[in-house]
């Protein structure tokens, strides 16, 4: 896969004087089903969170509160992106390595998941991952 697959979805939701509303219903806003959901928070000033890559995980990234930015890596591309948006996720595709960084004080990650957590899919070292995602 490739970071050109990987991009900002704007979630569908609702607004009224009450205020704002988003959602994510697989299939329409994302390829997968959710099988898993976490979040980074209280990341403390200067903090980098990621470095890793993934087998076969899908993920939507959404900065619920703050802002932060991820780079994204397919072992021949890469393309960042400054999340900001509660209303806005980052679909990142399968075999793409992530770096997390720029925290705002204020910053939670929200991450669905397409797959229950494993450490056999993660890439560690970048050197692996590069050697898989270019062979
Ligand atoms: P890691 O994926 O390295 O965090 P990040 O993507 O933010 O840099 O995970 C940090 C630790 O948390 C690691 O020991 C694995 C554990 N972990 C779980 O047990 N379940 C999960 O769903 C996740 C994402 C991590």
């Amino acid at each position: 896969m490739t970071v050109a697959q990987c991009r900002l979805v704007d979630l569908p939701g609702s607004v009224d004087d009450r205020g704002r509303l988003a959602f994510v219903e697989p299939p329409d806003t994302i390829p997968f089903e959710i099988g898993r959901v976490y979040y980074l928070f209280d990341i403390p000033p200067g903090k980098e969170r990621g470095a890793h890559g993934h087998r076969d995980l899908q993920q939507l990234m959404i900065a619920v509160s703050g802002s932060f930015s991820v780079t994204l890596d397919d072992g021949k591309e890469r393309k960042s992106f400054h999340l900001s948006r509660p209303d806005q996720g980052l679909y990142i595709s399968k075999m793409i390595w992530r770096d997390l960084s720029n925290f705002s004080e204020d910053a939670v990650c929200l991450v669905l998941a397409s797959e229950r957590y494993s450490e056999d899919d993660y890439f560690r070292s970048y050197e692996d991952f590069y050697r898989e995602a270019t062979s």
